[in-house]
């Protein structure tokens, strides 16, 4: 087990209670919890009732989501559940926000994911005065950090940013160098907004994470058994990231860039082709787990 808590507040990436409670087991703590439609569709009850012939109609979706966030919810510590809304590329703000309104009344420390597009930051502005906590998904570049920081200004829970690191490193980019970016950039800022470092692969990630100072980090249980089965290494001084890819390929630097946190969300370029990929890739990964036609 681990002797001293890192700074950063380890979350699992998971949609699993029993697979929660056996990394609580091993490094004798979860802080949190993040779970999105891909990761329930894996659930193993979930996946036997599938195996059984059965498709889940949109309510029984709904309700076996619940049912799972409410088993994993007393689990974790303060860093709460983050549960993602169901959200296509047509999916409005409006919409989404009658999810998440729902979804935060099923447990007590919830925190409500929306994608980082144009739909998902007005859902996230119209949730903060609502006092509904929200972590922003799908984030893969500073300037949709930037409009995390603009559109959810004023909110008094902390507001969780995802950088997606696997995914940048993936599509050559190197995602670490992203999430130093974010980190450099807020600063400037009032502190409102915590990042999330995701789509965590590997021990050196998660390493790196802790190196780059964020608040948080979401794990799947595979690299947090990786990470005690080598008793724990945290980053010293003379730790350096090697910015490769899981093929060895060198991986892109990102440059840093002067954004004014100031400015409103709308005027900050949020387009990203990985987040958009990565909206149709959960529709699908869902839809085809749970036998569902669109
Ligand atoms: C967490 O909130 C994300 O859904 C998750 O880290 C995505 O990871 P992946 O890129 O391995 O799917």
């Amino acid at each position: 087990m681990l002797t001293k808590k890192p700074k950063t507040k380890i979350l699992v990436d998971g949609g699993d209670p029993q697979e929660t409670l056996r990394v609580k087991r091993t490094i004798g703590f979860v802080d949190g919890q993040t779970t999105n439609p891909g990761l329930i569709a894996k659930n193993p009850e979930i996946q036997q009732r599938i195996a059984s012939g059965r498709s889940l109609s949109a309510q029984e979706e709904k309700d076996e989501y619940k049912t799972i966030v409410q088993a994993i919810s007393p689990l974790v510590g303060d860093a709460g559940v983050s549960i993602e809304v169901f959200a296509d590329i047509g999916t409005t703000a409006e919409e989404m926000l009658t999810q998440g309104e729902e979804m935060f009344s099923w447990i007590p420390n919830a925190y409500i994911k929306y994608p980082c597009t144009r739909e998902g930051l007005r859902a996230a502005e119209m949730s903060v005065p609502r006092q509904i906590r929200v972590n922003i998904t799908l984030c893969f570049s500073q300037d949709q950090a930037a409009a995390v920081y603009a559109a959810t200004k004023g909110s008094k829970e902390p507001v969780y940013v995802s950088p997606f690191i696997g995914r940048l490193d993936d599509h050559g980019e190197d995602g670490i160098e992203v999430i130093k970016n974010i980190k450099k950039m807020y600063r400037n800022g009032d502190g409102h907004v915590h990042i999330l470092a995701a789509s965590i692969r590997h021990v050196d990630h998660l390493l790196a994470s802790f190196a780059a100072g964020v608040e948080l980090t979401t794990v799947p249980a595979k690299v947090l058994v990786e990470w005690a089965a080598k008793a724990f290494p945290m980053p010293d001084q003379d730790f350096s990231y090697k910015a490769v890819s899981v093929s060895g390929e060198p991986l892109r630097a990102i440059p840093y860039k002067e954004l004014d946190l100031n400015l409103p969300w709308q005027s900050f370029d949020i387009a990203h082709e990985l987040t958009n990929a990565g909206i149709q890739k959960f529709v699908a990964d869902y839809r085809s787990t749970l036998r569902r036609s669109a």
